[in-house]
């Protein structure tokens, strides 16, 4: 780089999409569609689990979307969409070698390094399962660091399971407790059948010595934040990550504001009891 090559040096415009290329598509479900990111140029810029970018399909929109790949091993972003409209299904139509805008990474993360030492239990709700996975990553990968590891997953039934194999397979492990339920059971199901937050008693085991990292439909987040705090969990151990629309994703445009807070630069990671009062008042 020569010295007068300024714009080299200068980190990137946080309005300014990077061109992305898509390099493969993993169809998870009917209407979820897991895809792996890969810059034009260069390398991807490092992102920490429970962040979140902006992809922008030319042409249609932008939506924000939380990484849900391996920070440490993936050379790209990995992405994990539901198609629900008009930006996501645009995504999620994506065939590879389509080119994608993307800006990020953006927000806050999942308290990793912070629960090192303790137990840490993973609680999420169908798609909610995305922005957690680069922490379960993290935490395997470091598995020695942590106490007790416990992922509970709920999902409506078990063919719309997401990562239905990964799960099996950490499963296997001897050094995790997962614990799936479903909603609806079909004839071959032979798990639990409820909701996610009645699994969470079973599996705090020590309160004072828990962090917990909750992710999914804000009403099942609630649910579950009430049962952690009745099995002793302090509130300033539980963490939420938090979903609302946005534009600039860099806190200028008010968009996602929650409360005094911009989801997109005080959050998605939020931990609960800075939000406690304002979670309350909302209705989903
Ligand atoms: C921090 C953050 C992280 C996110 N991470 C992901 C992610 O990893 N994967 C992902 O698929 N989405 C994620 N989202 C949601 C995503 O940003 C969009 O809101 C969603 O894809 C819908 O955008 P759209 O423009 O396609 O649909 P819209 O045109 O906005 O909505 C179409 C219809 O779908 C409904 N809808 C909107 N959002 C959702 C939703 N999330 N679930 C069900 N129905 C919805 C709307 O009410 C509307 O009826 C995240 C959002 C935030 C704020
Ligand atoms: S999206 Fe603009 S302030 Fe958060």
């Amino acid at each position: 780089m020569g010295s007068n090559d300024v714009t080299a040096m200068q980190p990137a415009d946080p309005f300014v999409p990077q061109v992305y290329r898509v390099a493969a598509t993993h169809r998870e479900l009917s209407d979820t569609i897991t895809l792996k990111l890969n810059p034009l140029s260069g390398q991807r810029p490092a992102f920490q689990p429970g962040q979140f970018n902006m992809l922008y399909v030319f042409g249609v929109g932008e939506v924000a979307i939380s990484m849900s790949g391996d920070a440490a091993r993936d050379a790209g972003f990995v992405h994990t969409v539901r198609d629900v409209g008009a930006v996501s299904g645009a995504i999620a139509r994506l065939e590879p070698g389509a080119a994608i805008g993307l800006r990020g990474p953006f927000g806050t993360s999942w308290p990793v390094a912070a629960a090192e030492g303790a137990d840490v239990i993973l609680v999420a709700g169908g798609l909610g399962i995305a922005p957690l996975r680069p922490a379960i990553y993290e935490i395997l990968a470091k598995r020695a660091h942590y106490g007790r590891v416990a992922i509970l997953f709920g999902s409506r039934n078990p063919t719309d399971m997401l990562y239905r194999h990964e799960l099996e397979e950490w499963r296997q492990r001897l050094d995790i407790e997962i614990e799936v339920t479903v909603d609806h059971a079909d004839a071959a199901w032979r798990g639990s059948v409820g909701v996610v937050p009645a699994l969470v008693p079973r599996f705090v085991f020590d309160p004072d010595e828990t962090f917990a990292l909750v992710c999914g439909p804000e009403v099942m987040m609630r649910f579950t934040v009430g049962a952690l705090r009745h099995a002793g969990v302090p509130a300033n151990r539980i963490y939420l990550s938090m979903e609302r629309n946005m534009k600039c994703a860099i806190g200028l445009c008010g968009h996602c504001q929650f409360g005094s807070a911009f989801i997109c630069k005080d959050g998605p990671v939020m931990r609960y009891d800075r939000i406690a009062d304002i979670l309350a008042m909302r209705e989903i």
